[in-house]
């Protein structure tokens, strides 16, 4: 299917996913290229506390589909496909290209 004829790379294909999934982009939570980002900051007791995504670059696929399915308590409930999921996987384990 990802041959070099394909109309997009799966690069390109795991990269749209990424930053519009069915559901919110996992680019404002995780940054552009799943380097981890800054959510919010909120203070409590006083003290500045920093809400992130974590870096997503080296989980496993069966961490990436397991996390995608289950239920959080900051990041939402995807419902994506198995071949959607590896095409994410495969974006986030592909060095970045510069764009
Ligand atoms: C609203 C913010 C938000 C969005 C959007 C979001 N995430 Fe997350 N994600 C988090 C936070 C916060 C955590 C860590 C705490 C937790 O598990 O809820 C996390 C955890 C994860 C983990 C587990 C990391 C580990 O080391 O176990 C993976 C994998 C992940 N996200 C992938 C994704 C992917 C892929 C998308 C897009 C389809 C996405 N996330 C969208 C906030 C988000």
């Amino acid at each position: 299917m990802w041959g070099e004829d394909s109309f997009i790379t799966q690069y390109e294909y795991g990269q749209m996913l990424y930053n519009t999934p069915r559901g919110i982009g996992c680019v404002h939570c995780h940054g552009a290229h799943g380097e981890g980002a800054k959510i919010a900051t909120y203070k409590e007791d006083g003290k500045r506390v920093e809400l992130r995504g974590p870096d997503i670059r080296k989980v496993s696929i069966g961490t990436l589909k397991k996390s995608l399915v289950k239920r959080h308590r900051i990041m939402p409930t995807y419902f994506l496909t198995d071949s959607e999921i590896e095409a994410l996987y495969y974006y986030l384990h592909t060095p970045q290209e510069s764009e």
